[in-house]
């Protein structure tokens, strides 16, 4: 599609394919990587830049750009004095050396779609119970500053606004300090919500290997995160004969294979487990190691998988204690239960893929979104455009043009649909 081609009516001044991929190609050249990714952790001179390249771009397009105290991001648009705000977005930090597609495609999609909506309501082609805000969440990948869904949490009051400030990275550096080196727009207090809408990239091939264009998402897999703390005793690598050593690293290693392990014990596709993250001391080579701290991920569709899983897992715990002759602590860092979005939602968005004739299914989601926080609080539609090849948290994460330009005219419909209260009655 290009600007000036004719449109049906209804489709008149809505964004072009052209213009959101043209956006789309300049946002991800902020922490660009060269092989096609983005490396743009929350609050980094990349995240910075990006934050402050969208900043303007909300400006330009006729929104007012403030922030929150956590660094939300909000682009607004009042349309209806007094009244709340639809809220549609995402995030726009990344993992390391991740994909341009996760949260920054469904910011800018909002972006548009919001413009697009106001343009319709101006027209009077839809009128609005509800203002709009375009919302770029603080932090939802949680790796420079954890948990995830940082900025969201503290939105929707699962986390005190003090507690993410304080949170420091490997450095030492808390997000308030990181947060000050960048800040674009008006301090002020969040939108108040009365609906959530957010588009992003499915992370999985169901979509791809359906041949599906859209996901409704209904409901999220289960989760629980934790930190794991294995205490050993230092010693000397080559000395100390076998039967003394309490080797952190030795029972570290035991329990990351016991996770590996422990999603044979159920059906395929029912747990999926990782240790991800690690960091030993002293971390020197010829010193065994005292202390592991290290992540441990679990997953599943069914939560009485999860309790199982949980149940096994300190099982294995004490086994590994025993033979490594270590201490392991376990904390429960982060959890979301297998909870459904709104139906109500899930059908408002099946009526606008049909009326647009793109082809979608429902799905859930593996991965935590911030709308994974929303949907607790206000009715939330969550849509999936398809990822090639599933790949995710990867520089080579990818969606095609076709397919992230029809996830715009998704979201816009969609965006349209709650503005004029569809949910509300
Ligand atoms: C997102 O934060 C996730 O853990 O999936
Ligand atoms: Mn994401
Ligand atoms: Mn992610």
């Amino acid at each position: 599609m290009t600007e000036n081609m004719t449109t049906p009516a209804a489709d008149q001044n809505a964004t072009t394919g052209t213009e959101f991929l043209r956006d789309f190609a300049e946002m991800s050249s902020f922490g660009a990587t060269d092989r096609g990714g983005v490396h743009r952790e929350a609050a980094t001179d990349a995240d910075h830049q990006t934050r402050a390249w969208f900043a303007a771009w909300l400006e330009r397009n006729g929104f007012e750009v403030t922030r929150d105290e956590v660094g939300n991001q909000f682009g607004l648009v009042e349309l209806v004095p007094g009244a709340p705000y639809l809220l549609v977005g995402s995030h726009l930090d990344s993992q390391p050396m991740a994909g341009r597609f996760d949260g920054a495609y469904g910011v800018l999609a909002a972006a548009h779609a919001a413009r697009d909506a106001r343009t319709r309501a101006e027209r009077g082609e839809i009128h609005p119970l509800f203002n709009l805000a375009v919302v770029n969440w603080f932090n939802e990948e949680g790796s420079r500053f954890t948990p995830s869904m940082m900025g969201s949490s503290v939105y929707t009051g699962k986390m005190a606004a003090a507690d993410s400030l304080s949170t420091v990275d490997r450095a030492g550096i808390s997000v308030a300090d990181a947060l000050a080196q960048g800040e674009v727009g008006r301090l002020a207090e969040a939108p108040a919500a009365a609906a959530y809408a957010e588009i992003h990239i499915e992370q999985g091939r169901t979509l791809e290997n359906g041949g599906h264009t859209i996901g409704l998402v209904d409901r999220t897999w289960a989760a629980s995160k934790y930190r794991i703390v294995v205490h050993g005793e230092q010693g000397h690598t080559g000395s100390t004969i076998m039967a003394d050593r309490k080797d952190a690293l030795f029972g570290a290693a035991l329990l990351i294979v016991a996770a590996r392990e422990l999603t044979e014990v159920f059906d395929e596709g029912l747990l999926h487990s990782s240790v991800a993250e690690l960091s030993l001391e002293p971390n020197s080579p010829v010193t065994l190691a005292r202390e592991v701290v290290m992540n441990l991920d679990l997953r599943s569709p069914d939560e009485s998988v999860l309790a199982r899983a949980n149940e096994i897992l300190v099982e294995k715990i004490a086994e590994i204690e025993a033979r490594a002759r270590v201490t392991i602590e376990r904390h429960l860092t982060h959890q979301w239960g297998l909870s459904p979005y709104q139906p109500e939602g899930v059908d408002l968005a099946r009526a606008a893929a049909a009326e647009l004739g793109l082809s979608h299914t429902e799905i859930m989601t593996v991965a935590g979104h911030d709308s994974t926080n929303m949907k607790d609080i206000v009715p939330t539609v969550m849509l999936f455009i398809p990822s090639i090849e599933g790949i995710s948290h990867n520089e080579l994460e990818n969606s095609s043009d076709a397919d992230s330009v029809a996830g715009v005219a998704m979201l816009s419909e969609v965006v349209a649909r709650l503005l004029r209260g569809d949910l509300a009655g």
